[in-house]
């Protein structure tokens, strides 16, 4: 088994909107797997709205950003896609996503990310 290193920022801040500042936040700077193991990327956010779109997005080597899945937040089920899915917990605003069955290319920058809805 191949440990598959994801790598990951601490920070990423985005102001989207005309006035308010949402922030979310990657507490951890990296995690590992096995290869066909299950990891999770954490993300906390920050909004005083309550109609808004989750995101995680993975940047290519290329370094493409690729939108690999999306969470509305009046949505009642936790968004999947392939293997990635998302545990999006709207009272305590945590967004995390998971990867299941690692494989090499998966080994990538992860990136959460926050916009309102109108
Ligand atoms: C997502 O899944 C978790 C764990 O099962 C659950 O606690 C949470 O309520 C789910 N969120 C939504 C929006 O369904």
């Amino acid at each position: 088994m191949t440990p598959v290193s994801l790598l990951w920022a601490v920070l990423v801040s985005m102001c989207l909107g005309p006035s308010v500042a949402q922030t979310v936040t990657q507490p951890q700077p990296e995690a590992s797997v096995q290869e066909a193991g299950t990891v999770t990327l954490d993300c906390a956010y920050s909004t005083s709205e309550s109609d808004y779109y989750l995101f995680w997005y993975k940047q290519l080597p290329s370094g493409e950003m690729v939108s690999i899945i999306r969470q509305y937040a009046y949505e009642r089920q936790n968004a999947t896609n392939d293997r990635y899915s998302v545990n999006f917990q709207k009272e305590t605003k945590a967004f995390s996503l998971r990867i299941s069955d690692s494989q090499m290319e998966d080994a990538a920058m992860y990136f959460c990310a926050y916009s309102g809805a109108q």
